[in-house]
């Protein structure tokens, strides 16, 4: 377990999920701090209350007695400080919603986080807008777009972020959905974003999902339309590590067309491998998962373009482990994966392991994990570690292809 998180809302334990014993990593960083500082009037900068008050610690408390809604909360902390003012919590990622219901839970028994998806309906009226920067601007304007609005007249709006994310493009963003804009003067390498809501503003829609044509040279898969909703991994143009394990990994799978295997496309972003799995055997029964939900609707809306048997059985699931994602053990032939080395914009290699260990469990015996990862990760370790076993099917410079077998 790291240090509590010390705030003037309390002393709160906090922990990421899944958990992990010995886990270094903390559960929230200094823009949690700085945010849950500023609405309590005890700011960590002078002159950063609403009205720009004099100094550090004497500003005015922000009034959480509307419908309080925070987006992108990292691991719950947050929602967990701020629970008695039973906040809307609206994430992407099933994994800060799971950090986020349990930490909430462990701080105050009994209560419930009302967690949402990007893609509900907006809540009908909001008093004060709570935003952790995402790691992607698209996914910034896609969520001020839709929320922006829902802000009552006079709304409280603030966003969050270490100062290493806070670019002019943030900026402009809530200038362009919300108002006036001015941001805060860092504390513990975080800053605060103040916007006004502009009364009379005409909030510009954005254009997502978007889509791309794969590429020449991918066989069936070629000509095939991807959606991609914000935010969604590689969502202009086909990433070249998955382009590797498309080209190595589909010609086996076209070899073993006609055999109903079941096929699970872990990490699934766009769903593109896993729909080059059902062109490439019109016999295999496909599973998608991703911890994000953005993610997973871009993978059923790609499949739905692609493939025209509707009367193919598919799964399409938001998880982020196999077994939160209902996947049981044992049950699939082939799993394809092209992991992410980001957390939250942490550096980690715990979400690989993570997968590769959740593979072998949903593995049946003889099944085979296709791993696609940049040569420098050295998954190749973690996989004989995990499997006793592993096969480098292809390289280039930058990549390899890996196969273990359960
Ligand atoms: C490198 S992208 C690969 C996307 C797609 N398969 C491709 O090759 O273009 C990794 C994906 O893993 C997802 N992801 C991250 N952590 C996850 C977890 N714990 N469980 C499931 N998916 C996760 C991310 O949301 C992202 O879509």
């Amino acid at each position: 377990m790291t240090d509590p998180l010390r705030v003037p809302q309390g002393e709160i334990e906090l922990q990421r999920y899944p958990v992990r014993g010995g886990e270094l990593l903390r559960a929230w960083d200094g823009a949690d701090e700085h945010l849950l500082a500023h609405l309590a009037g005890d700011d960590l900068v002078a002159g950063d209350s609403a009205e720009g008050g004099p100094a550090a610690g004497s500003s005015v408390p922000v009034d959480l007695t509307g419908t309080v809604v925070i987006v992108n909360d990292a691991w719950g902390a947050l929602s967990t400080a701020l629970a008695a003012s039973q906040p809307i919590l609206i994430t992407d990622s099933a994994l800060a919603a799971a950090a986020a219901r349990g930490n909430t839970a462990r701080a105050m028994p009994g209560a419930s986080l009302d967690v949402r998806s990007p893609l509900d309906a907006a809540p009908a009226s909001i008093d004060v807008l709570l935003v952790r920067i995402p790691k992607t601007l698209a996914l910034l304007e896609f969520q001020l777009s839709r929320l922006a609005p829902s802000l009552a007249p006079g709304a409280t709006v603030i966003g969050a972020a270490m100062t290493k994310d806070v670019h002019s493009s943030t900026i402009e963003a809530f200038e362009r959905w919300v108002g006036p804009t001015r941001t805060s003067r860092a504390a513990r390498k975080a800053r605060l974003i103040h916007s006004t809501v502009a009364p009379d503003r005409v909030p510009p829609s954005v254009a997502w999902p978007q889509t791309y044509v794969v590429p020449e040279g991918l066989g069936r898969l070629t000509g095939v339309t991807t959606v991609n909703h914000a935010g969604v991994f590689s969502a202009q143009h086909l990433d070249i590590g998955a382009r590797l394990l498309l080209e190595t990994a589909m010609p086996r799978l076209e070899r073993r067309a006609g055999r109903a295997e079941r096929i699970l496309d872990l990490g699934c972003g766009n769903g593109v491998l896993g729909v080059a799995a059902a062109l490439a055997n019109p016999a295999a029964q496909l599973t998608f998962v991703d911890e994000s939900q953005l993610a997973v609707a871009s993978a059923q809306a790609t499949y739905e373009r692609a493939i025209a048997d509707r009367a193919r059985p598919v799964d399409f699931r938001v998880g982020g482990t196999l077994d939160d994602a209902g996947i049981a053990r044992e049950s699939m032939d082939v799993v394809l994966n092209n992991p992410p080395f980001h957390s939250h914009q942490a550096v980690t290699d715990a979400t690989a392991w993570q997968m590769f260990s959740d593979s072998r469990t949903v593995l049946r015996r003889g099944g085979e994990l296709w791993v696609i990862g940049n040569r420098h990760l050295g998954y190749h370790v973690k996989l004989k570690r995990i499997f006793g076993n592993c096969e480098t099917v292809a390289s280039n410079a930058k990549f390899v292809v890996l196969r273990a077998k359960r």
